[in-house]
């Protein structure tokens, strides 16, 4: 029997990090992950039924995902040579730091954002840049370049919109960083389908511009699907590093599959997005309540005080919604993500209760 301490040989990077952290509920209403809240439709679920049966379970997926790749190249008009595709946008995060960044080097971010760069660099032993965000929760590009420049930042990861603020940030800002950070930009889009912005049409004038979508945000988060678009010589760069067979053959047909019948897809974002104006006004309508405006599919508000006992009330009621409490610039903030008309009524409801 051997019995050695573990924990000693743990990298020290490792060591000091928290995961990823995520409440779950078994039962009630989900709002505490961006997700669709509506699922696929019967006869879609009937048609992947079709497609999955006559998959070869048995043999390895197609590694350079052809199919996938041609239905993304229809739906967004860039060549299949410039895609990679990824379990869940994450995984092209990190493929981004393994193909620009030696141990040490920096990235940067804004903050507050999306917790996984951070958390993806650190344990990749890289050096993290953050510049706080200003009260519109928006930033300018001449200090930020100054800045990035100094630290010798190799990527700056810029959400669009930002999660978890909601906004996009100003575009002639974005534009400047762009056009004169000497390093990699990359603009992720996973919440692009609720804001209808993008910097695509950028990438043809800068080939330092790297665009990430999701399809867990429209409907697939259950089966991890992420793509980015390079420049083609980076794609080739990201596939060095990419781990043989990362897109499962479900994941694959299943992507293709919705992303050929976007049309049901399209319904449910333009419901999203109708309910996010109607959340909106419902959490404008309440006191104690401020709202920031939002291009996604989620609202971050702020509570008046204790969002924590907001939070935890809301959670013992039965909703599940994200407390981002514990960061310094987002003091008694919580996110919620925009669900059935049902479940944002019965938000609204719990919520006006939770904060009288
Ligand atoms: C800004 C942002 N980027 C990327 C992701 C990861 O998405 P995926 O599910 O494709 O890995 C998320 C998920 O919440 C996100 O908020």
């Amino acid at each position: 029997m051997s019995q050695i301490n573990l924990l000693n040989l743990v990298c020290e990077k490792v060591k000091s990090l928290k995961a990823y952290q995520v409440e779950t509920l078994e039962d009630g209403v989900k709002l505490h992950a961006n997700e669709n809240p509506y699922p696929p439709s019967a006869e879609f679920i009937k048609i992947a039924l079709e497609r999955f049966e006559k998959l070869d379970l048995n043999r390895y997926p197609d590694p350079d995902c052809k199919q996938l790749k041609e239905a993304i190249s229809t739906r967004i008009g860039v060549p299949t040579n410039q895609l990679v595709i990824g379990n869940g946008s994450d995984e092209l995060i990190q493929n981004l730091m393994q193909v620009f960044c030696d141990e040490g080097d920096t990235v940067a971010f804004p903050d507050p954002t999306f917790a996984m760069y951070a958390i993806t660099a650190k344990s990749m032993g890289l050096k993290v840049k953050t510049f706080p965000l200003n009260k519109n929760w928006d930033f300018e590009a001449k200090p930020l370049i100054e800045k990035l420049t100094a630290s010798h930042a190799r990527i700056v990861f810029i959400s669009y919109p930002n999660n978890p603020t909601g906004n996009c940030f100003s575009r002639t800002e974005i534009q400047k960083l762009i056009e004169n950070f000497e390093g990699i930009v990359v603009l992720d889009e996973a919440y692009y389908d609720f804001s209808g912005l993008s910097f695509l049409d950028q990438m043809e004038k800068h080939n330092n511009l790297v665009v990430l979508r999701s399809l867990s945000k429209i409907g697939l988060a259950g089966l991890r699907v992420g793509y980015g678009i390079f420049p083609s010589i980076i794609a080739d760069e990201i596939n060095k590093v990419r781990l043989p067979y990362n897109s499962n053959s479900v994941s694959q047909i299943i992507a293709a599959e919705l992303l050929n019948n976007f049309d049901a897809v399209q319904k449910q974002i333009n419901s999203i997005k109708e309910e996010r104006t109607r959340l909106m006004s419902g959490l404008e309508g309440i006191n104690s309540i401020t709202a920031f405006p939002s291009d996604a599919n989620f609202i971050l508000f702020q509570a008046s005080e204790n969002g924590e006992n907001v939070f935890k009330n809301l959670m013992k009621n039965g909703i599940l919604i994200r407390n981002l409490g514990g960061h310094p610039m987002l003091k008694n903030c919580l996110r919620v993500t925009i669900g059935t008309k049902a479940e944002n009524d019965q938000f609204l409801d719990r919520l006006r209760q939770a904060v009288h």
